[in-house]
């Protein structure tokens, strides 16, 4: 551990008691710990980003005092694991964010297990690091097929690599060719801005500092701390330097690139956008019937077919489509619209609502078996990134004949005929 961070170890602890005694909560808090580069713009591209690729797990290195990682985890939903190497850091932010796991490890060495990431972030990160071989290695290691790594910084507005203390700045082009040499490649989306933090986060920050100021003014730690904020924000006032996302995906080691055509791009935002609703869809009914005879083998559809949602959202990552937002909006009112279709009953839930139901979710079984079977025609292999085809057929095989049951039985169940004695003839 390089102990220029080693130095913020005690000043992060006093962030913590300043916090604490000035009452400081949510985004406030957030923006006083991190006045990271183009906060909070920088922030929603990348969750906006995590969101799209229906990543459940992120992993967080070099978390600090955990207000990024606390703020990624409430804006996108995702699972958040933070890994910081400073122990004060770590103490500060188990005490101002108590539900965050964050954990020790480095960013060569996080500790975790491997393919356990849809997207691993480094925030703030690169800049400290000489060198960046460790983090790309340890974030291949980390992601699963299709994940992506991001990573934000500030970058070298003019030139290419500059060092300055415990600083290394690179522009983005230089990052570029660093990490095409290490076997990654820039993914579509990147950006970059002026980096000034907004007012309100610059705000909060200050306001911090002058606590830990008058608590600790004295100390060197604190000095060297001030000083450190002194020469960033110099840095960003003059533009030197500018605030960027960098998405990067490895490129695979075997096997050709694919990339999906036109009409197989979207054919999958299609699919996607109708088992993003059958997901819900599917919970809904889980939910309904839990208690009931049908509610434990309904709960687990639900999980897998979630589960497979996000593997769906990896296979496109891979095959480099996005998912389409319109689509998925559309999709989610006609989802919406379906549950006010006629059921003999407008408000109370009738019997015929969880057999039409059953119904709809054994077509849209049979729908999901034929888009991963089209998906394994047009490529010509049960493999695609990692990602195994010939399991997910069997696994909707599976779950077509699971609701295809349920809706046969469920309608022996509710549905009857009255059988009339014949009549005499007259
Ligand atoms: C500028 S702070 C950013 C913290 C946090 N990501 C944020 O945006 O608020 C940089 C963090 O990187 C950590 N760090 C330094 N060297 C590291 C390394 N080799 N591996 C992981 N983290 C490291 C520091 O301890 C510090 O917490």
């Amino acid at each position: 551990m390089s102990s220029d961070t080693d130095l913020f170890d005690d000043v992060a602890r006093w962030q913590a008691d300043a916090a604490e005694a000035l009452g400081m909560q949510g985004v406030e808090l957030v923006a006083a710990l991190s006045p990271g580069p183009g906060f909070p713009g920088t922030l929603h591209a990348l969750a906006e980003r995590i969101v799209a690729s229906g990543a459940r797990d992120v992993v967080d290195l070099g978390a600090g005092l955990g207000g990024v990682s606390a703020w990624l985890a409430a804006a996108t939903g995702a699972t958040v694991v933070g890994v910081e190497p400073e122990s004060g850091s770590r103490d500060a932010a188990h005490r101002l964010f108590p539900g965050l796991d964050l954990r020790a490890g480095s960013a060569a060495d996080s500790g975790l297990d491997a393919a356990s990431a849809d997207v691993v972030v480094a925030v703030g990160v690169t800049s400290l690091l000489d060198s960046l071989d460790g983090l790309l290695t340890e974030a291949r290691r980390l992601l699963r097929p299709g994940g992506f790594l991001a990573i934000v910084d500030m970058f070298l507005a003019n030139g290419d690599i500059e060092v300055d203390g415990p600083n290394t700045l690179r522009s983005t082009a230089a990052l570029q060719r660093l990490v095409r040499d290490a076997g990654w490649e820039r993914s579509d989306t990147d950006r970059q801005s002026d980096a000034a933090p907004d007012e309100e986060w610059v705000a909060a920050a200050v306001r911090l500092m002058h606590a830990v100021s008058d608590d600790h003014g004295g100390s060197p730690e604190v000095g060297a701390w001030i000083a450190d904020r002194r020469k960033l924000a110099g840095w960003i006032e003059s533009g030197h330097v500018v605030a960027g996302l960098v998405m990067l995906t490895p490129i695979e080691d075997a096997g050709p690139r694919r990339s999906a055509d036109r009409l197989l791009r979207i054919y999958l935002q299609d699919h996607h956008a109708t088992s993003s609703a059958g997901v819900r869809r599917v919970r809904r009914l889980a939910d309904a019937e839990a208690g009931g005879p049908d509610g434990a083998v309904l709960d687990r559809l639900a999980t897998e077919i979630a589960a497979e949602r996000d593997v769906q959202a990896r296979v496109m990552r891979v095959l480099g489509v996005q998912p389409q937002p319109a689509k998925e909006a559309v999709a989610k009112v006609a989802e919406r619209a379906g549950l006010l279709k006629r059921n003999g009953r407008l408000v109370r839930r009738s019997p015929l609502t969880s057999l039409v139901e059953l119904e709809t979710m054994t077509i849209a079984a049979r729908g999901k078996l034929a888009g991963w079977e089209a998906l394994r025609a047009a490529l010509g292999t049960d493999h695609v990134g990692g990602i195994d085809l010939a399991q997910l057929i069997a696994e909707s095989e599976e779950h077509l004949a699971a609701f295809a049951g349920l809706h046969r039985r469920r309608a022996a169940e509710v549905l009857s005929v009255t059988t009339d004695p014949p009549t005499a003839p007259a």
